[in-house]
């Protein structure tokens, strides 16, 4: 595909890789060409469709395919033979290839956020406007006890983090219900310098593993050592229940910034999950900082331990009954949704997220 034609599309080829909804992928084709679907946006999609089909997406390449042709149709054009003739090849081989996605239901989507022009510098590649991140996950919104998909919260979340670098880099980062791993990729991706992803399940720990791989992040200490790989951040995944992760185990992370998303909206869980976020912010003074000339014990240069909380209220008594223990576990909570909302929009192609349903909580020990 010729240069100009990629960055004249890049909205349209973002929205594709994210698989987001056909309609909205075709729309936003129609808006860069003015209205009518053109010859060259059909010759784009089928490029993609066949890319994408190669990649196992064959199934939604064969739902956008069918979308393009429709409405090529409608406006009286003329479909090219080649999209034509790639639809075809799905319908024929429609029997066997639903069997498949039947059986597999995950999927690769390939989330890109989208850099303004000389309004952001990126620390690991100042010259490149976009970062994508392939995150393999499931058409089963339930499958992994949810962790398997992406949700809003975590786009947010991502693009708070991206926005926001310095709160980050060179910071030791903890996520509680971690899911698919996009945060724990851009907190690497802003040179955090350790990231501890967890999740209480464990099939979603599989995934966010094969996740960190397929964005060249190593997660495996045994064989980071083996291959004496330099990485400047440490990534790690840990299955981490909330019901059962015990106090002394959390004092050991100690971290300087904890991040969850959408994790308020199990009413059952609440009280589990409210007590490992008091253990990690609860910083415990280093043996090694022990002052020798006044036995002092407290840290230096430390500012305190914050966590960042990104959530959906889908539910308003599952939201209170969340501020009503953070309240009785001696947390304060501060809704820093609009003072630290990510300036530019890094998503702007993907209209499914709506920004303005997810807030953003800071909490800290009082
Ligand atoms: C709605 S998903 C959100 C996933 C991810 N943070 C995102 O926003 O895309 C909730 C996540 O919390 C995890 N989770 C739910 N209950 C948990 C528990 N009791 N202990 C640990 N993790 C839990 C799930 O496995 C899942 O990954």
């Amino acid at each position: 595909m010729a240069a100009e034609t990629e960055s004249q599309y890049l909205h349209v080829l973002s929205a594709f890789l994210a698989m987001e909804p056909v309609d909205s992928v075709i729309a936003l084709a129609r808006g860069c060409t003015g209205g009518l679907i053109t010859e060259s946006a059909q010759r784009f999609f089928w490029e993609m469709c066949v890319k994408a089909a190669a990649n196992g997406n064959a199934s939604y390449a064969k739902k956008l395919l069918k979308k393009l042709i429709s409405e090529v149709e409608l406006d009286n054009g003329e479909v090219l033979d080649e999209v034509y003739e790639e639809y075809a090849l799905y319908m024929s081989a429609a029997s066997k290839e639903y069997a498949l996605v039947k059986e597999n239901t995950r999927i690769t989507k390939f989330i890109s956020f989208l850099f303004p022009e000389g309004l952001y510098k990126h620390p690991s590649c100042p010259s490149s406007r976009k970062l994508v991140v392939p995150l393999q996950c499931s058409l089963n919104m339930l499958e992994g006890d949810t962790g398997c998909s992406i949700w809003p919260s975590s786009l947010f979340l991502s693009e708070f983090v991206l926005s926001f670098p310095n709160l980050f880099a060179n910071k030791s980062c903890f996520e509680v219900g971690s899911g698919v791993g996009m945060v724990g990729i851009c907190l690497a991706h802003v040179k955090a310098k350790k990231v501890i992803l967890t999740d209480g399940d464990l099939l979603t720990l599989v995934n966010m593993k094969r996740n960190l791989e397929r964005n060249h992040l190593n997660y495996d200490d045994e064989l980071l050592k083996q291959t004496g790989e330099a990485q400047s951040t440490v990534v790690k995944c840990i299955h981490l229940p909330w019901e059962t992760a015990s106090e002394s185990e959390l004092s050991e992370y100690r971290p300087d910034v904890i991040l969850g998303a959408d994790v308020i909206y199990d009413p059952s869980c609440l009280p589990h999950l409210l007590r490992v976020l008091v253990a990690l912010l609860r910083r415990q003074p280093k043996r090694d900082k022990v002052s020798l000339e006044t036995g002092d014990t407290a840290q230096q240069g430390r500012s305190p331990v914050v966590a960042y909380i990104a959530s959906v209220i889908r539910n308003a008594d599952t939201f209170n009954a969340f501020l009503t223990l953070v309240d009785q576990m001696d947390l304060s909570i501060t809704d820093v949704t609009t003072e630290l909302s990510p300036q530019f929009r890094l998503l702007p192609y993907m209209h499914s997220y709506d920004r303005s349903s997810v807030r953003l909580f800071s909490i800290s020990s009082r």
